[in-house]
């Protein structure tokens, strides 16, 4: 069905890999144009969504540099919203997105890292934003969501020098929740994946809500927010049930209710 997604279903989880190997896993419009219909495509039983990138070297080493090289500005800008529209996409699904980072995340693998909820690093991972050697600047939301993950002075460095930084220091700023070893990477992203669909799905799903809207709201319209959304919990079955098994001292079934 793709020529650049491999798509495995287990169970509830969805694990999509990014596979151009001939160029790292480097994101071209065909590229992004498969994973916009694959966002918008997936399947409402799933859980959970695990990226990755295929093969053994890199998760996705950018946006293509080949197919940017003779764009225009205009061009360049259109390539810029197609991989920023797909990436808000992967943002605002209503389900949790882990990034199982398993080699180079630059450029736009690093911005498409970080449109995931969560990022699991292999020690072997790589991240950076080098733009500024190509005489561009991040355009896949890049900006934005590192200095909101890092801090705009640690988003400045990384982003001025373009250098490429390792997993444990990804880890020391905050770029990724966890590192470990490469043959521990899927299993990892896994474990965690079923972890949260042990969990109750709509609280999930309005939790992620909450804290995707309130990054860019004041602290008294968040609380607001957050009050009437621990409102809206109640009305599900989902929240009986599980506060009865706690009451019942038994593990709660869960229903998406
Ligand atoms: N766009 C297009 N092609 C890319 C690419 C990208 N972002 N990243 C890697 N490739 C291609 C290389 O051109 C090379 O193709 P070739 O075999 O036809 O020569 C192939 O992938 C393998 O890459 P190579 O550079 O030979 O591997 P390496 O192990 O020496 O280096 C990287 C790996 C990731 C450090 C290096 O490829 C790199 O710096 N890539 C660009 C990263 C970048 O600037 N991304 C941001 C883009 S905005």
């Amino acid at each position: 069905m793709y020529n650049y997604l491999k798509v495995v279903r287990e169970d509830a989880i969805c694990i999509l890999y990014i596979s151009v190997p001939q160029s790292l896993n480097a994101l071209n419009s065909k590229v992004l144009a498969e994973m916009n219909s694959f966002v918008d495509n997936i399947d409402d039983s799933v859980r959970v969504l695990i990226i990755t990138g295929d093969g053994e070297k890199s998760f996705v080493a950018g946006a293509d540099i080949a197919e940017m090289k003779d764009k225009d500005e205009y061009q360049a800008a259109e390539f810029a919203n197609l991989g920023s529209t797909v990436f808000r996409k992967i943002e605002l699904l209503d389900i949790p997105v882990i990034a199982a980072v398993n080699g180079y995340a630059l450029g736009g693998g690093c911005e498409l890292a970080m449109a995931c909820d969560i990022r699991i690093a292999s020690s072997k991972a790589r991240f950076g934003q080098p733009e500024v050697s190509l005489g561009i600047i991040p355009g896949f939301s890049g900006t934005y969501r590192l200095a909101k993950l890092v801090g705009p002075s640690i988003a400045k460095e990384m982003i001025f020098t373009g250098k490429n930084i390792k997993a444990d220091e990804a880890l020391r700023i905050g770029l990724v929740n966890s590192v470990v070893e490469p043959e521990k990477l899927m299993d990892s992203a896994k474990e965690l994946a079923n972890t949260m669909i042990k969990k109750a799905p709509i609280a999930i799903r309005i939790a992620k809500k909450c804290i995707n809207k309130e990054l860019t709201m004041t602290i008294d319209a968040a609380i607001a927010e957050e009050n009437e959304d621990f409102g809206y919990c109640f009305t599900t079955k989902d929240q009986k049930e599980g506060m009865s098994a706690f009451l019942e001292k038994r593990d709660p079934e869960f229903k998406n209710k």
